[in-house]
Parts: structure tokens; sequence; C-alpha cells
């Protein structure tokens, strides 16, 4: 705890003007910088912008920390903390105008590979409605002043999922069977379309569960935390047939195996 809550108290702290910054570039109008991995992948000159904040004020308050960044790459530290951020996630909303994009930036400790790191403090917060989750290990998750809480079994009309589509297409078809096998427990699905919201919604009660395939570090080291530190579960399990596109799967603990049997599949 003595190392968790200064590392959270920063997360909190550059979290919201990254997120001030985003929101005042967003008003002025945006403009998408380049394509990534696919042509549905893009970047804007303000998730750069803001990912250089972030860089910035971390190197300022914490000059030994790795680095481990959505835009701009990673560095090794010389502290066994990495910071791992998504200065936009959500971008898709973003560029579009749906206020449903967050800045997502976590502290973790070890390899900078959430395989081998432990998360030692998160931070989400969400710009349009000015909701900041975070999240410490051994602390809880909060929201606002308020600790959260994931739902321990889902109402019995159903769970209420989330889920999302990553931008291979490859996997669209896997995606598509997967929702087809997991809608028989739910009672709705929502796509929001920005992972680290999609996870603190986990953490706090508003959807069952999630799962999405294809995640990349930056989107869930975050909200991964928040999950945990609200009492749900959170696994990545690798699926045989396309490499490199893990699972995700987020819920409180009633409906998790049940929905992790579903997501996986035969
Ligand atoms: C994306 C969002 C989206 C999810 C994608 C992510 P980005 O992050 O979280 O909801 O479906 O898998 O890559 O590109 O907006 O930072």
């Amino acid at each position: 705890m003595a190392t968790e809550q200064p590392l959270e108290a920063l997360a909190i702290e550059i979290a919201r003007e990254a997120g001030a910054l985003a929101q005042q570039r967003r008003t002025e109008g945006v403009a998408i910088a380049a394509t990534k991995s696919s042509i549905a992948d893009i970047v804007t000159e303000a998730d750069r912008e803001v990912e250089r904040l972030i860089r910035a004020r971390l190197a300022d308050e914490r000059p030994g920390d790795g680095f481990l960044g959505e835009e701009s790459g990673a560095e090794r530290g010389t502290t066994d903390i990495t910071w791992v951020v998504d200065p936009i996630d959500g971008t898709v909303n973003y560029a579009y105008g749906i206020p449903a994009y967050a800045v997502s930036i976590a502290a973790v400790r070890g390899e900078p590979n959430p395989d081998a790191w432990e998360a030692l403090a998160g931070a989400v917060f969400s710009p349009s409605t000015g909701e900041q989750f975070h999240a410490s290990r051994g602390g809880g998750a909060w929201l606002d002043g308020h600790r959260l809480s994931v739902n321990e079994e889902p109402s019995t009309a159903g769970a209420l999922l989330a889920t999302g589509f990553g931008y291979d297409p490859a996997t669209h078809a896997s995606d598509l069977a997967r929702v087809g096998r997991v809608m028989p427990m739910a009672r709705d699905l929502r796509r929001i379309g920005a992972a680290s919201l999609d996870l603190a919604f986990v953490a706090a009660g508003r959807f069952d569960g999630y799962f999405e395939r294809g995640l990349q570090p930056w989107d869930h080291a975050a909200g991964a935390l928040l999950v945990e530190e609200a009492g749900g579960r959170f696994a990545k399990i690798q699926l045989d047939d396309i490499p490199g596109r893990p699972l995700f799967v987020a819920s409180g603990p009633g409906v998790f195996d049940r929905l992790l049997a579903a997501a996986v599949g035969p």
C-alpha cells in the first residue's frame, strides 16, 4: 500500500489533465493522423499530443520509471515500475464525436508484459462524463469517492454483457460466432467502443460481464485492476485459430465460469 497509493494519486491527477486536453482538442475538431494495424485502426493528432503530455508529466514526476504507451512505444526504466498508457481509448468514438472515450493510465511492477506484470495502480478517466475510476492493489476500486463492487450474480432476466470487435478483420467471423454462443445467457449486449470503460463498467456493476478478443496491454492494464479490486475476475485466454489475438473475459464471480465457457466455445 505504501507504494500503491502515491502511484494511484499520480495516475488520477495526470489522467484528469490528459482528459481535459483530449476534450479541448475534441471541441476544436479532430484530424486523423494515420492508420495503424488496419485501415479501421486510426490515430488522431490528439492521441499523440495527449500521450506526449502524459509521458512528459510522468518523466518529471517519476524519472526512473519505464513507459509503455499506445502511440509512442516502450522505454525501459531503472525502477521496477512501468506506466502503461492509452491516451485516448475509444479513438474511433473520439474521431466520430461519440462521447465514449477515456484516458487509461496504469502503473505495473515487473516485466512490462501483461503475462508477467503485477498491476499496482490505475485510473480510467472519462472526460465526457467527468467520471474518474481508479484502483490500487489491495486498496479497492473507486468511482469518485464511492467504492465499487462487481455484480455477484446477474438478474433473473440474464446478464447484461458487453463486447468489442478488434480491428483485425480476420477475427470478425469468430467474434460473431462467440456472440451467438453467449447470447442465451444475456439479457442484452452492449458495444461501447472503449475497452477501458467496458472494464470500468464491469467493476462498477453496470455490466455483468465483458469479453473481447485481441485487446492490447494499454487497453486493459488499468481496467483489469479495477475489475479485480471490485471483487471480479479477469482472464486472458490464448485461442488456437489466430495466434496473437487472445480472448479477454471479465465479470463478477457468479457468472464468470459460464461466460468464459461460452466465449471460448467448443
Ligand atoms: C480500442 C477500443 C475498442 C476495442 C479495441 C481497442 P483504441 O482501443 O478499446 O473498444 O474494441 O480492441 O483497440 O484503439 O481506441 O485505443
